[in-house]
């Protein structure tokens, strides 16, 4: 099968990168950098780098197949001044940009969740506003535009309190984008937009990697292993266990959920000359958090239960 993509170049593996991300050198040059989140097939962020080779632009997407078509056609228009990231806007502009760093956000036609028990799923709350807010630059701006009247009107409630001051319009289509598209041919042909301007900072840090402590143990029984996960707060869940006995080492595969980041990773217990040691399998690509110590000091705790 092709990949869709021509080249890897642009996106960045933030996970294996120093965090916060340090643009000038991303780019090569010192320039406003401003963000698109859920860019979709990417049409409007070359659409943007071509028209503003003076500034450099960030696109966040979680979906890979809308990566593929991105990468493609950021190859195809020559653009040079675009970095993509793959993963959870809310999870990425906490971890990887400082605070006043960018200096505009945009958002086109971002899911809705029309449904009211999904209502919990809406990206833009007052604490992302918040988060926005805070890795904007003074004056920096806010756009949000979407087809949807009921998540017009409550992202208006949401930005009460997030220190902006806001606009909201009708506007025509005019960023032609495929749910642009997709909503003017079902008939569609006012959208709701919303701007926002900075005008009081709120002090949100950039969240800090941890340093993880990994176990040596004495002895471990494999047979005995049952590692048990936690739901409080922070939710981990071991999904499977391997033991190879020729190589004497233990694979658990940990899922982690801290709030909306998740991750996926794989903890070895492996013998070594004098213990069993116990910590991540190596290229997994783990960012060092809280809940990921929880699942190594869950999974140490259920090793040394082995000796008992
Ligand atoms: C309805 S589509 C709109 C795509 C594009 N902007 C357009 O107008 O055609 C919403 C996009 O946001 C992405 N998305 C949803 N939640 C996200 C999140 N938390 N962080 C980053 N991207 C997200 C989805 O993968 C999807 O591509």
């Amino acid at each position: 099968m092709r990949p869709r993509y021509i080249s890897l170049d642009p996106l960045l593996p933030w996970t294996q990168m120093p965090r916060p991300l340090p643009l000038d050198p991303l780019f090569g040059r010192s320039a406003p950098t401003e963000v698109e989140i859920g860019f979709g097939s990417g049409d409007y962020l070359v659409k943007l780098a071509l028209e503003h080779p003076g500034k450099n632009f960030v696109g966040i997407e979680t979906g890979w197949l809308s990566i593929k078509h991105a990468l493609r056609k950021l190859a195809l228009s020559g653009v040079r001044n675009v970095r993509l990231l793959q993963g959870d806007a809310r999870v990425l502009l906490k971890r990887l940009f400082e605070q006043k760093s960018i200096g505009a956000v945009y958002s086109l036609f971002p899911c809705p969740w029309p449904k009211k028990r999904h209502i919990k799923h809406r990206l833009f709350d007052q604490p992302f506003l918040r988060l926005l807010n805070s890795r904007l630059g003074d004056g920096g701006t806010v756009l949000i535009v979407t087809d949807h009247k009921d998540y017009y009107h409550w992202v208006l409630e949401q930005a009460e309190g997030s220190g902006f001051v806001v606009d909201a319009e009708l506007c025509p289509p005019r960023y032609f984008t495929k749910y642009e598209k997709k909503w003017l041919d079902l008939g569609q042909s006012r959208f709701f937009q919303i701007t926002m301007r900075k005008t009081t900072h709120m002090s949100i840090p950039v969240e800090e990697d941890i340093t993880l402590k990994t176990y040596c143990i004495p002895r471990f029984v494999p047979e005995f292993f049952h590692p048990k996960g936690c739901r409080d707060g922070v939710v981990v869940e071991f999904k499977e266990t391997l033991y190879d006995p020729l190589r004497q080492k233990a694979m658990v595969r940990a899922l982690v959920v801290e709030g909306n980041y998740i991750q996926n990773f794989w903890v070895e217990i492996a013998k070594e000359e004098k213990c069993w040691r116990i910590r991540l399998a190596k290229g997994c690509g783990v960012v060092p958090t809280a809940g990921v110590q929880r699942a190594l000091d869950l999974i140490y705790q259920s090793a040394q239960a082995t000796n008992a």
